[in-house]
């Protein structure tokens, strides 16, 4: 019983910690095109276009930073990513695949409730 025990670990934790890295993997990818596809308009400082008119929208009701927020949600992240608003070009699949819509999306709802 106890020999079932130990294998049963074993076939376990490489699958915990497998899991684990492949969720670390995907926010530092969601990361890296946030820094790289983002951050010029929602990096910190109001002299950024999106963080600016976030800023003024909001009045301090919500972070006019992206990565401040715990509100948002994939189905509106990617609303706003698939289509164009008002002051925010839309990014085709061509620039933003799917498989990266996803890490950006598990990074920027890492905080989330
Ligand atoms: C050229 C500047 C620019 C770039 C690049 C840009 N954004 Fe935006 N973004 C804006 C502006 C301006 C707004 C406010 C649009 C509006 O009036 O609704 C906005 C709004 C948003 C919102 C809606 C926030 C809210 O509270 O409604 C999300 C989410 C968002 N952007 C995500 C992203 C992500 C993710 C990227 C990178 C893939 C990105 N944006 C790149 C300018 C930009």
């Amino acid at each position: 019983m106890r020999r079932l025990a130990v294998v049963a670990s074993l076939l376990i934790l490489p699958l915990a910690y497998g899991g684990a890295a492949a969720q670390d993997t995907a926010l530092e990818l969601g990361e890296r095109i946030y820094v790289d596809k983002c951050e010029y308009c929602h990096g910190d400082g109001v002299q950024k276009g999106g963080t600016f008119v976030l800023e003024a929208r909001y009045q301090g009701d919500l972070p006019g930073l992206l990565t401040e927020r715990t509100n948002l949600t994939p189905e509106y992240i990617t609303a706003v990513l698939r289509t164009w608003t008002n002051g925010m070009a839309a990014f085709r699949p061509t620039e933003i695949t799917d498989s990266e819509l996803e890490a950006l999306i598990a990074y920027l709802t890492r905080n989330n409730e």
